[in-house]
């Protein structure tokens, strides 16, 4: 049997080494943390999508009493720009969160599985990547291309 290793090259960068357009578009993942409705795990996300067209798209995490009716941010953002702007690739992805303290975590947060599957598909639909930002007071993380996140994805276009 034959061992293969699979390599992901994640950045840790702090927030003077980022550009201006990623500074902005984290800047609009932490104000998208203020529209979250997190009233069961008091866990705010925030994300903000970079559409090809310049548009920026924001969504937050909108929970619900019966928890799997509710959606993460990540992918709030994602249907959003899909549901207003069908054609445009997607760029870039900011994500930020606040605790049940009100204060941004120091250590960035990461996509779930499903969200993580979701952006496989809309890298795969525009067959661009998309530049990811995982804020943290501490550092962020920055990768391009969910791939880097999930080797070995399910696709079927
Ligand atoms: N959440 C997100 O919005 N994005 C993720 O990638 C992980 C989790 C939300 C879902 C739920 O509202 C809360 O965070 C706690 O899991």
């Amino acid at each position: 049997m034959k061992e293969l290793s699979l390599k992901s090259t994640i950045y840790s960068a702090d927030f003077s080494e980022l550009t201006d357009q990623e500074r902005e578009l984290i800047e609009q993942a932490k104000a998208s943390t203020y529209n979250s409705y997190a009233p069961y795990s008091h866990f705010h996300v925030g994300a903000a999508l970079l559409l090809k067209n310049g548009v920026i798209v924001p969504g937050c995490n909108q929970e619900n009493a019966a928890f799997p009716a509710g959606i993460c941010a990540e992918r709030s953002a994602l249907f959003a720009a899909g549901a207003q702007y069908p054609d445009q690739p997607v760029l870039m992805l900011a994500i930020a969160v606040r605790n049940s303290k009100g204060e941004f975590l120091a250590e960035p947060a990461s996509p779930c599985g499903p969200c993580r599957q979701v952006l496989i598909e809309t890298e795969t639909r525009f067959k661009h990547p998309v530049r990811i930002l995982l804020y943290g007071t501490d550092h962020t993380y920055v990768m391009d291309g969910i791939k880097e996140l999930m080797p070995l994805s399910f696709t079927q276009i």
